[in-house]
């Protein structure tokens, strides 16, 4: 009996309207144009606006056209996995919150916490669920609103983070067009360099967590840029070794978006040219759970059936992983 492997059947991105430029930012906080697109490669990020609306909403966009375009129907699916750090609520989970908003009924739904590396750690949860021989439908999603937990007054980390989502359907197929392998990693050696303290079991949200900016995203970024530049790199030339790729084989490199200097570094050291690597940093900035998605969406067009792809990502935790896969449609 042939071995039943996962395929990324379809995709889908969502980004809301309103857009945060780096001009804006410099009537927030010490900050320039300049200094925001030499430094990181951003020039603007997207951000959701409106009360009460959350990465579940994010979610459900994304899905709704995941669905839609892949003539899904609520019913058929049987698990959604919700890779954000920025969950809607506490619980239910906010995979559990999309599946309610588009009438998926009866699916597991669970949420995943992997930061930047989430989507990685999902695709990867997700392909073994279908490779169990049990499921045919999983979607996978990686939504956060960074917005909700960045602070707007830290020049450090407002000029990088943005709000979207994006979603992809895995399906069981016997082809060799299918996820092919995954390395996902962690170190808690990050636990202090990139963290929210506050509004968790050690630190509920209190008046003074709150005076003491708790329930804000802090980074000592030199730091966390450099384990990014080398973990990154090591684990996406990992999985090209142990797959006889070299830089020529790859069609594309999909890196997570944190930094235009953290994806040319990535790039330059599995030797692929940087007309191979899915960019789009400049129009949303670091996403979180979402960048692999959204480049993934941005760059469907321009995938063949059979392309090598590498997908890289690093994040807090620390986490990291590479995904390699070959294009099913
Ligand atoms: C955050 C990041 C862009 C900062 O870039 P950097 O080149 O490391 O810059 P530094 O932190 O060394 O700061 C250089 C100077 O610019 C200043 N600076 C910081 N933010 C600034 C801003 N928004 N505007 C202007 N100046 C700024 C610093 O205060 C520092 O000044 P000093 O030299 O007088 O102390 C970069 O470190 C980074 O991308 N880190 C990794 C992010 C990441 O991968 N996160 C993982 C989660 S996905």
């Amino acid at each position: 009996m042939a071995t039943i492997g996962a395929a990324i059947t379809g995709v889908s991105g969502y980004v809301p309207e309103y857009v945060l430029t780096n001009h804006e930012l410099e009537q927030l906080v010490d900050t320039n144009d300049e200094w925001i697109r030499t430094r990181t490669g951003i020039s603007e990020r997207r951000i959701l606006k409106g009360e009460g609306l959350g990465s579940a909403y994010l979610g459900t966009e994304a899905v709704k056209e995941l669905l839609n375009k892949t003539g899904t129907r609520p019913e058929e699916v049987d698990g959604l996995i919700c890779a954000t750090i920025t969950p809607e609520m506490f619980f239910p989970s906010t995979a559990n919150l999309i599946c309610d908003n588009l009438g998926i009924k009866g699916a597991f739904s669970f949420d995943l916490a992997a930061a930047c590396s989430g989507f990685l750690y999902a695709i990867e949860t997700g392909s073994n669920f279908i490779k169990s021989g049990n499921y045919k439908k999983i979607v996978i999603v990686g939504a956060d609103k960074m917005s909700s937990i960045v602070d707007y007054k830290d020049r450090n980390t407002c000029i990088l983070f943005g709000d979207g989502a994006g979603a992809v359907l895995l399906e069981p197929s016997e082809e060799e067009n299918i996820i092919r392998d995954s390395i996902i990693r962690s170190d808690g050696v990050g636990k202090d360099l990139i963290f929210i303290k506050g509004g968790g079991s050690a630190y509920p949200p209190s008046h003074e967590t709150i005076d003491l900016g708790y329930h804000h995203f802090f980074q000592d970024g030199r730091s966390v840029f450099k384990y990014a530049v080398t973990s990154m790199a090591d684990v996406a030339i990992e999985i090209m070794n142990r797959n006889n790729l070299i830089g020529e084989d790859v069609a594309y490199l999909v890196p997570h978006q944190a930094n235009m200097r953290i994806i040319e570094a990535t790039a330059n050291r599995m030797e692929v040219g940087m007309e191979k690597v899915t960019v789009n940093i400049q129009k949303y900035g670091n996403t979180t759970a979402a960048t692999i998605p959204l480049c993934l969406w941005e760059w469907e067009d321009k995938f063949k059936k059979g392309d090598n792809i590498i997908l890289a990502a690093f994040g807090g935790g620390f986490t990291w992983g590479a995904v390699y896969l070959k294009w099913s449609y």
